[in-house]
Protein backbone atom coordinates (compact mmCIF):
# COMPACT_ATOMS: atom_id res chain seq x y z
CA UNK A 1 0.00 0.00 0.00
CA UNK A 2 1.03 3.43 -0.90
CA UNK A 3 0.97 6.79 1.71
CA UNK A 4 -0.71 9.45 0.04
CA UNK A 5 2.47 11.31 -1.65
CA UNK A 6 3.00 8.27 -3.35
CA UNK A 7 -0.20 7.17 -3.96
CA UNK A 8 -1.16 11.03 -5.82
CA UNK A 9 2.38 10.88 -7.44
CA UNK A 10 1.82 7.55 -9.11
CA UNK A 11 -1.69 8.30 -9.92
CA UNK A 12 -0.93 11.94 -12.00
CA UNK A 13 1.68 10.21 -14.31
CA UNK A 14 -0.19 7.02 -14.86
CA UNK A 15 -0.34 5.38 -18.00
CA UNK A 16 -1.65 1.73 -16.98
CA UNK A 17 -4.88 2.39 -19.56
CA UNK A 18 -5.50 4.05 -23.03
CA UNK A 19 -7.23 6.70 -21.25
CA UNK A 20 -4.13 8.08 -20.16
CA UNK A 21 -3.71 8.98 -23.94
CA UNK A 22 -6.72 11.71 -23.81
CA UNK A 23 -7.08 12.95 -20.67
CA UNK A 24 -6.02 16.27 -19.76
CA UNK A 25 -5.92 15.92 -16.42
CA UNK A 26 -5.85 12.85 -13.84
CA UNK A 27 -8.92 13.64 -11.30
CA UNK A 28 -7.25 12.24 -8.05
CA UNK A 29 -10.43 12.55 -5.59
CA UNK A 30 -10.80 15.57 -3.33
CA UNK A 31 -12.35 16.10 0.37
CA UNK A 32 -11.32 15.09 3.86
CA UNK A 33 -8.75 12.08 3.98
CA UNK A 34 -10.05 11.95 7.64
CA UNK A 35 -13.93 11.47 6.44
CA UNK A 36 -16.04 8.88 7.41
CA UNK A 37 -18.32 8.70 4.52
CA UNK A 38 -17.02 8.28 0.71
CA UNK A 39 -18.96 8.97 -2.25
CA UNK A 40 -17.68 7.12 -5.19
CA UNK A 41 -18.41 7.92 -9.30
CA UNK A 42 -17.57 6.13 -12.38
CA UNK A 43 -15.49 8.32 -14.05
CA UNK A 44 -14.61 12.07 -15.02
CA UNK A 45 -16.30 14.18 -17.60
CA UNK A 46 -14.90 16.97 -20.10
CA UNK A 47 -15.37 19.43 -16.74
CA UNK A 48 -13.69 17.42 -14.62
CA UNK A 49 -11.26 16.23 -17.01
CA UNK A 50 -10.28 19.81 -17.19
CA UNK A 51 -10.29 20.91 -14.06
CA UNK A 52 -9.12 17.72 -12.33
CA UNK A 53 -11.36 17.62 -9.42
CA UNK A 54 -14.08 14.77 -9.56
CA UNK A 55 -18.09 16.31 -9.99
CA UNK A 56 -17.36 20.22 -11.00
CA UNK A 57 -19.71 20.38 -14.00
CA UNK A 58 -24.08 20.55 -13.90
CA UNK A 59 -24.41 17.10 -11.91
CA UNK A 60 -21.59 18.19 -9.49
CA UNK A 61 -23.35 21.09 -8.17
CA UNK A 62 -26.52 18.39 -7.89
CA UNK A 63 -23.65 16.53 -6.08
CA UNK A 64 -23.21 19.65 -3.66
CA UNK A 65 -26.60 19.96 -3.18
CA UNK A 66 -27.57 16.81 -2.22
CA UNK A 67 -24.50 17.07 0.23
CA UNK A 68 -25.65 20.12 2.00
CA UNK A 69 -29.10 19.01 2.15
CA UNK A 70 -27.57 16.33 4.94
CA UNK A 71 -24.74 18.65 6.38
CA UNK A 72 -22.15 17.29 4.27
CA UNK A 73 -19.70 19.24 3.02
CA UNK A 74 -16.59 18.16 0.50
CA UNK A 75 -14.18 20.36 1.45
CA UNK A 76 -14.79 19.38 5.86
CA UNK A 77 -16.44 15.79 5.98
CA UNK A 78 -16.25 13.51 2.62
CA UNK A 79 -14.01 12.42 0.34
CA UNK A 80 -14.84 12.18 -3.19
CA UNK A 81 -13.60 10.01 -5.90
CA UNK A 82 -13.75 7.90 -9.23
CA UNK A 83 -13.80 4.53 -9.89
CA UNK A 84 -11.30 5.65 -13.30
CA UNK A 85 -9.66 8.29 -12.74
CA UNK A 86 -8.77 9.66 -16.34
CA UNK A 87 -11.96 11.14 -18.55
CA UNK A 88 -13.24 7.79 -21.16
CA UNK A 89 -13.67 9.82 -24.55
CA UNK A 90 -17.13 11.39 -24.97
CA UNK A 91 -18.25 10.25 -21.68
CA UNK A 92 -19.32 6.62 -22.69
CA UNK A 93 -19.08 4.58 -19.75
CA UNK A 94 -15.47 2.90 -18.61
CA UNK A 95 -14.07 -0.29 -19.71
CA UNK A 96 -14.02 -3.30 -17.73
CA UNK A 97 -10.04 -3.42 -18.75
CA UNK A 98 -10.12 0.06 -18.01
CA UNK A 99 -11.99 -0.06 -14.47
CA UNK A 100 -9.36 -2.73 -13.71
CA UNK A 101 -6.41 -0.88 -14.54
CA UNK A 102 -7.58 1.89 -11.85
CA UNK A 103 -9.68 -0.01 -9.36
CA UNK A 104 -6.07 -0.29 -7.53
CA UNK A 105 -5.73 3.10 -6.73
CA UNK A 106 -9.39 3.80 -5.76
CA UNK A 107 -8.85 0.53 -3.17
CA UNK A 108 -5.54 1.90 -1.83
CA UNK A 109 -7.70 5.24 -1.32
CA UNK A 110 -10.28 3.18 0.52
CA UNK A 111 -7.22 1.46 2.96
CA UNK A 112 -5.90 5.44 3.96
CA UNK A 113 -9.02 6.63 4.80
CA UNK A 114 -10.42 3.37 5.92
CA UNK A 115 -14.58 4.71 5.93
CA UNK A 116 -17.52 3.28 7.57
CA UNK A 117 -19.60 4.21 4.78
CA UNK A 118 -19.45 4.16 1.10
CA UNK A 119 -21.53 5.82 -1.09
CA UNK A 120 -22.05 4.82 -5.29
CA UNK A 121 -23.07 6.90 -7.28
CA UNK A 122 -25.16 5.34 -9.72
CA UNK A 123 -24.84 1.67 -11.78
CA UNK A 124 -21.24 1.80 -12.75
CA UNK A 125 -19.52 2.74 -9.20
CA UNK A 126 -22.50 -0.31 -7.63
CA UNK A 127 -22.22 -3.14 -9.88
CA UNK A 128 -18.41 -2.49 -9.02
CA UNK A 129 -18.08 -2.08 -5.36
CA UNK A 130 -21.20 -3.84 -4.37
CA UNK A 131 -22.24 -6.74 -6.48
CA UNK A 132 -22.21 -7.58 -10.34
CA UNK A 133 -25.27 -7.70 -10.55
CA UNK A 134 -26.44 -4.73 -9.09
CA UNK A 135 -30.03 -3.37 -10.35
CA UNK A 136 -30.01 0.10 -9.65
CA UNK A 137 -33.03 1.17 -10.39
CA UNK A 138 -34.64 -1.50 -7.83
CA UNK A 139 -31.60 -1.45 -5.04
CA UNK A 140 -30.86 2.39 -4.81
CA UNK A 141 -30.92 3.07 -0.95
CA UNK A 142 -30.51 -0.13 -0.01
CA UNK A 143 -27.58 -1.25 2.22
CA UNK A 144 -25.35 -3.72 1.79
CA UNK A 145 -22.04 -4.54 4.39
CA UNK A 146 -18.75 -5.35 2.89
CA UNK A 147 -15.64 -6.20 5.11
CA UNK A 148 -17.27 -4.39 8.11
CA UNK A 149 -18.13 -1.13 5.61
CA UNK A 150 -21.70 -0.09 4.74
CA UNK A 151 -22.61 0.40 1.63
CA UNK A 152 -25.20 1.91 -0.49
CA UNK A 153 -25.96 3.21 -3.88
CA UNK A 154 -27.98 6.48 -4.72
CA UNK A 155 -28.97 7.63 -8.44
CA UNK A 156 -26.09 9.49 -10.46
CA UNK A 157 -26.73 12.88 -9.99
CA UNK A 158 -26.50 12.95 -14.10
CA UNK A 159 -30.05 10.57 -14.09
CA UNK A 160 -31.62 12.91 -12.01
CA UNK A 161 -31.03 15.69 -13.93
CA UNK A 162 -32.35 14.03 -17.15
CA UNK A 163 -35.15 12.50 -15.35
CA UNK A 164 -35.97 14.97 -12.32
CA UNK A 165 -39.33 12.74 -11.68
CA UNK A 166 -36.39 10.46 -9.80
CA UNK A 167 -36.04 13.30 -7.09
CA UNK A 168 -37.88 12.18 -4.43
CA UNK A 169 -36.58 8.47 -4.27
CA UNK A 170 -33.35 10.19 -3.68
CA UNK A 171 -34.23 12.37 -1.32
CA UNK A 172 -35.79 9.36 1.09
CA UNK A 173 -32.10 7.99 0.18
CA UNK A 174 -30.22 11.11 1.42
CA UNK A 175 -32.26 10.98 4.55
CA UNK A 176 -31.32 7.37 5.21
CA UNK A 177 -27.82 7.52 4.26
CA UNK A 178 -28.01 10.47 7.33
CA UNK A 179 -29.80 8.38 9.97
CA UNK A 180 -26.72 5.73 8.66
CA UNK A 181 -24.25 8.43 9.31
CA UNK A 182 -25.87 9.15 13.14
CA UNK A 183 -25.53 5.71 13.77
CA UNK A 184 -22.03 4.65 12.75
CA UNK A 185 -20.01 7.75 12.50
CA UNK A 186 -18.13 9.44 15.34
CA UNK A 187 -16.93 12.59 14.00
CA UNK A 188 -18.92 13.47 10.68
CA UNK A 189 -21.72 15.55 12.21
N1 LIG B 1 -19.65 11.82 -13.15
C1 LIG B 1 -18.90 10.96 -12.44
O1 LIG B 1 -19.23 9.78 -12.30
N2 LIG B 1 -17.78 11.41 -11.86
C2 LIG B 1 -17.37 12.69 -11.94
O2 LIG B 1 -16.34 13.03 -11.37
C3 LIG B 1 -18.18 13.59 -12.69
C4 LIG B 1 -19.31 13.13 -13.29
FE1 LIG C 1 -4.05 5.14 -15.02
FE2 LIG C 1 -6.54 5.00 -14.13
FE3 LIG C 1 -5.85 6.96 -15.79
FE4 LIG C 1 -6.03 4.46 -16.71
S1 LIG C 1 -7.72 5.70 -15.90
S2 LIG C 1 -4.35 5.90 -17.09
S3 LIG C 1 -5.33 3.28 -14.92
S4 LIG C 1 -5.08 6.65 -13.71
Amino acid sequence: MMDWLELERACLSCQKCALADTRHNVVFGVGARDAEVMFIGEGPGENEDLQGEPFVGRAGKLLDDMLELIDLDRTKNVYIANIVKCRPPQNRDPLNTEQDACIGYLRNQVALIRPKIIVCLGRIAAMRLIKPDFKISKEHGQWFEKAGVHMTAILHPAAILRDPRRRPETFEDLKKLQAKIREVCTHTY
